[in-house]
């Protein structure tokens, strides 16, 4: 066997939410590509790290009333908890806010700085003049410069779909503060990312990288590399830069640096060699497992940085495709945007493991979780192929046999036909090909349970004379049981490790030998596992949508333009109500509003209307209109407003709100 001595890492998640089903496709397909490389006896290590630098995570510790050091290591413990409950197991997890990775940002900078790739320059930025910090794009909003969609974020419109820069911005404020914000000049540091295009372009096509990846970078290649700023002012969560004072790195500058920072972290704990892995000439392998939606970074930045500071760069990327549900984006008001904690409430994880690596190939497709798939997929193939054929046989073994296995091993070519397809398997797990290494295993699978058909143990059983044959049938069904657990060990290691006690054996290395197991006693027989459930997977849909109400609405309206649709649960939680208006009176200074006192049945109520163009206030005494009764009450600058009215209309003069005919209606409910 090789002796390959392998360092992989997946992404490092950011320390201000929650692991979600979709970052679990990135670490679960990681860690049973290191089991596979563990059980095949190579030396591999899997490190990562939560990524906690940045201001998002600085404003929600401010929002919290925490420090970010508070919160990140409160997060921790959280991303750590649903990653171990997943079965992903590190060497390693580490955080980017620690001393190895401040030694390793300063020297790689320092190493950048002195082969000439670092220069400063002064910018000019979107500064909030109230909380007293620059802006980065996505706290800046304001109307699309294209469409004039309003609420739009400072880089991308959602509604038009067009890019800007935060300066074109209608009418911009700061999420932060509600203020404009004002244009401030400051000195940047700036890495030459062109200095290394020649590099990179034999780099990126020198095996590293997935052919639909280069296919994309060659195209960021030809249109010239930009510099990149890798500073920000104070007040910043991250490291502040040597010898600028008030300066900080970039949380992209230090996170990958994370990587080494976490391995050099075990080196210190277990004494392995950290320049043997990460020396210029290391001959040890450098995976990096990653979404497509950090290439940039990982294909390009990381490469040349660590080219430029004198370091190895990676072996390969391994980039993979985004998790839809149902085949849409995972979405917080259909109940699919799901945390790994939601579902561990509900549904065993490693009925997860297993989908995902039935749909996990090589390349950067998409993967799309449907809950009845997901349930036919495997009941199907865990709980019907695989497990069946211990729970036919291990009966009659325990029953008839005192739980020992024949002596004989009744057909050796079907056992060594399940050996030999480890190569092949092997194959397909070293590539990530793993969905087809899951249909090479359910098809052994089903040759196991062709014969055990074929045979008919269960008429065996009741016909005399037969013991000896039926006692070799169902060893030869455990036996072949046996390679089909140890071929899923990396994807479901607590069903193969409950399996392992159950068939009295060690723990399974890869089998590329291996002979049967014979005259063997067994354990008594548990079920491995359950069918999955469909009202458990409603529950996790449910209970996902619940997550949602406790938190705050988002603030979004959009004009012009159907809006998004929303759930019949969203409309039910509106109480209109028929209002009579008792009172309507001009508002001091306001050109727009109308206060209004309205009744609405049981109670009066004061509102603020913008219905002045249409109505003067005689107009309106006596007349009826709907008003949203559990509007949360707004503050305004001339009182509380407790509702709102609904008028319809394009506006102007041409607003109408309901004809007083009959006012016996005050009060209802309108729905
Ligand atoms: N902190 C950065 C990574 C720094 S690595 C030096 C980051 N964090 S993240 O929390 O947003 O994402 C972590 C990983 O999860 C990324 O590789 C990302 O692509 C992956 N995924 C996040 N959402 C995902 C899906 N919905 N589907 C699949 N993978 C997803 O990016
Ligand atoms: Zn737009």
């Amino acid at each position: 066997m090789s002796d390959r001595k392998i360092l992989v890492t997946s992404a490092l998640p950011y320390a201000n939410g929650p692991i979600h089903i979709g970052h679990l496709v990135e670490y679960i397909q990681t860690d049973i590509w290191v089991r596979f490389q563990k059980q095949r006896g190579n030396q591999c290590y899997f490190v990562c790290a939560d990524d906690t630098h940045g201001t998002p995570i600085m404003l929600k510790a401010d929002a919290e009333g925490i420090t970010p050091e508070e919160l990140i290591a409160k997060v921790e413990i959280e991303h750590l908890a649903d990653f171990t409950d997943f079965g992903i197991v590190f060497d390693n997890y580490h955080s980017t806010h620690s001393e190895e990775n401040k030694h390793f940002s300063a020297l790689i900078y320092n190493r950048l700085k002195a082969a000439g790739h670092i220069h400063s320059a002064e910018i000019s930025q979107a500064y909030d003049p109230v909380k007293e910090m620059f802006l980065p794009d996505r706290f800046i909003k304001g109307q699309c410069p294209k469409c004039k969609a309003p609420d739009q974020y400072g880089d991308s419109c959602e509604a038009c779909g067009s890019t800007y820069s935060p300066n074109d911005l209608l009418n911009p404020v700061s999420v932060i503060s509600g203020e404009k914000p004002v244009e401030k000049q400051s000195l940047h540091y700036f890495f030459n990312l062109a200095d290394f295009t020649q590099m990179l372009k034999d780099w990126t096509t020198a095996g590293h990288l997935q052919p639909e990846v280069i296919n994309k970078l060659s195209e960021w290649l030809e249109s010239g590399l930009q510099k990149w700023d890798i500073s920000r002012d104070a007040p910043y969560f991250g490291f502040e830069i040597p010898d600028a004072p008030g300066k900080y790195f970039y949380v992209w500058l230090d996170a990958p640096i994370g990587y080494m920072a976490s391995f050099k972290n075990l080196c210190d704990k277990s004494g392995l060699d950290f320049d043997e892995f990460w020396a210029k000439d290391s001959d040890t392998e450098l995976y990096h497992f990653i979404g497509k939606d950090i290439i940039y970074f990982h294909a390009l930045f990381w490469p040349a940085m660590l080219s430029g500071a004198d370091f190895r760069t990676p072996s390969a990327i391994f980039a993979h495709g985004f998790l839809t549900v149902n085949g849409e984006k995972m979405s917080k008001s259909r109940g699919t945007f799901i945390k790994a904690r939601t579902y561990l409430d509900h549904l065993n994880p490693e009925y997860l493991r297993y989908y995902f690596a039935a749909k996990l190939s090589a390349g950067v497709d998409d993967i799309d979780l449907n809950f009845e798939d997901f349930a036919q997929r495997v009941n199907s193939d865990l709980v019907g192929k695989v497990v069946n054929i211990a729970s036919r046989c291990s009966g009659f073994i325990k029953k008839r046999f005192s739980g020992t296995l024949s002596a004989n091993c009744s057909e050796p070519q079907l056992f060594q036909e399940f050996i030999a397809a480890n190569a092949q398997i092997a194959d397909f797990y070293e590539r990530r090909e793993f969905g087809k290494a899951m249909r090479e295993i359910m098809a052994l699978a089903d040759k196991a349970n062709q014969y055990i058909d074929d045979k008919k143990p269960w008429i065996m059983a009741k016909q005399e004379g037969l013991e000896s044959e039926l006692h070799d049938v169902c060893s030869m069904g455990i036996n072949l049981f046996r390679l089909l657990v140890v071929y899923l060990k990396p994807v479901i290691p607590v069903l193969a490790s409950n399996a392992e006690s159950f068939l009295n054996i060690d723990e399974q290395s890869w089998p590329t030998t291996v002979t049967p197991l014979l005259s063997h006693t067994i354990n008594n027989f548990k079920p491995l596992m359950t069918r999955v459930e469909t009202d458990k997977t409603d529950a996790v849909v449910a209970a996902s949508k619940e997550n949602l109400e406790k938190e705050p609405a988002p603030q979004s309206r959009k004009f012009d333009a159907i809006a998004d649709t929303i759930e019949f649960e969203d409309f039910a939680k509106l109480d209109l109500r028929i209002a009579k208006i008792i009172k309507a009176e001009h508002v001091e200074g306001a050109d727009k509003l109308l206060q209004l006192t309205v009744d609405i049945g049981d109670e009066t109520r004061n509102i603020f209307a913008g219905i002045k163009s249409a109505y003067t206030p005689e107009d309106l005494e006596g007349k009826l209109t709907i008003v949203v009764a559990n509007l949360k009450p707004r503050k305004m600058r001339f009182g509380l407003s407790e509702g709102m009215v609904l008028a319809a209309g394009p506006g102007g003069k041409d607003l109408w709100i309901l004809s007083p005919d009959d006012g016996a209606l005050a009060g209802m409910r309108v729905k």
